[in-house]
């Protein structure tokens, strides 16, 4: 088949697709495949078209790529490709708005406040959530741009960060417990939850270093947790990547908390990390498919 693979883009986590690019593209020629890679820019559209592949292969992360556009560019040039639509990615890139879809499915989500940078005002800020609190940029992946808040100060600081990134800003309450994640695959209705991998940082958080350096996080498979909670994750990551209209596959993190209540969902990662430290590849091997076997199922099913 002829696959063009799309990968580096313009978003905040270009340097974690390039990663992932390189291992797509590599499983795919390995597999006898006739694949051209794209560092994707706007403005090699024209490159991607004359090339008249059989397949596209999203590598790319965050903005521009898991967002939705890319894909609505894609379907309006007819070419397929692999993983989840326009309203699904786009969903799924809008956290704050996926927690209303969590909700309806009774899962559990971490309780939350939504700031928009048009109403808010530095210091203006109630918040009646209790410290310690995590900041997130609504719309950004890798852990980017998200801070912890043990006060006030921290609190203003990290909503601060957050707005550079992102018009909505989603404040959190912050659950401890084991991270925990299920890679979702398989076409509409037939979606299979994989083995759950439990992630171990070395910092104190699943951090940015935490998920890219080598060696400083260890994945635990099949995770560590009692038979009712591996059922409900794996049911409710299946749940969670339907309701939001995904497809082929996703990646649907949570945190099993310390204290013996239900788990509680962070977020569906529809374009989740294939690069050397990444969880993905690592729940398919669990179920004995190789990176490259992984990478050939995935375009299989987006032929259906
Ligand atoms: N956003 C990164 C790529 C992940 O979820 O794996
Ligand atoms: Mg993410």
């Amino acid at each position: 088949m002829k696959i063009a693979v799309l990968y580096g883009g313009i978003s905040a986590e270009r340097e974690v697709s390039l990663s992932s690019g390189k291992g797509i593209i590599k499983a795919l020629e390995q597999r006898g495949h006739d694949v051209v890679g794209i560092d994707f820019h706007p403005e090699r559209l024209e490159e991607l078209l004359k090339l008249d592949v059989d397949m596209v292969y999203i590598g790319l992360h965050g903005r521009y790529g898991e967002d939705g556009k890319i894909q609505a560019l894609l379907d309006m040039l007819n070419l397929r490709y692999v993983g989840s639509g326009v309203q699904g990615s786009a969903l799924a890139m809008d956290k704050a708005r996926a927690k209303l879809f969590f909700a309806q499915n009774g899962t559990r989500t971490a309780k939350e406040q939504v700031l928009y940078r048009h109403s808010y005002e530095r210091g203006q800020v109630e918040i009646s959530l209790p410290f310690p609190l995590v900041v997130k940029p609504n719309q950004e992946g890798s852990t980017i741009g998200i801070t912890f808040a043990e006060d006030k100060e921290q609190l203003l600081d990290g909503i601060d960060e957050a707005f550079k990134l992102d018009e909505t800003v989603l404040i959190e309450e912050f659950v401890s417990g084991r991270e925990v994640t299920v890679a979702v695959m398989g076409n509409r209705g037939q979606e299979k939850a994989l083995p759950v991998v439990e992630i171990v940082p070395k910092n104190k958080y699943y951090d940015y270093e935490a998920k890219y350096a080598a060696g400083m996080s260890e994945h635990i498979v099949p995770a560590r947790l009692t038979d009712e909670y591996t059922e409900y994750v794996k049911k409710h990551a299946v749940l969670a990547h339907q309701s939001l209209g995904c497809d082929i596959y996703s990646r649907v993190d949570f945190i099993v908390p310390e204290d013996g209540t239900e788990p509680v969902i962070l977020e569906v990662n529809t374009l989740p990390g294939m690069t050397p430290t990444s969880l993905y590849p690592d729940a398919a091997k669990a179920i004995g498919l190789s990176y490259e076997e992984m990478i050939e199922e995935l375009v299989t099913l987006s032929l259906k």
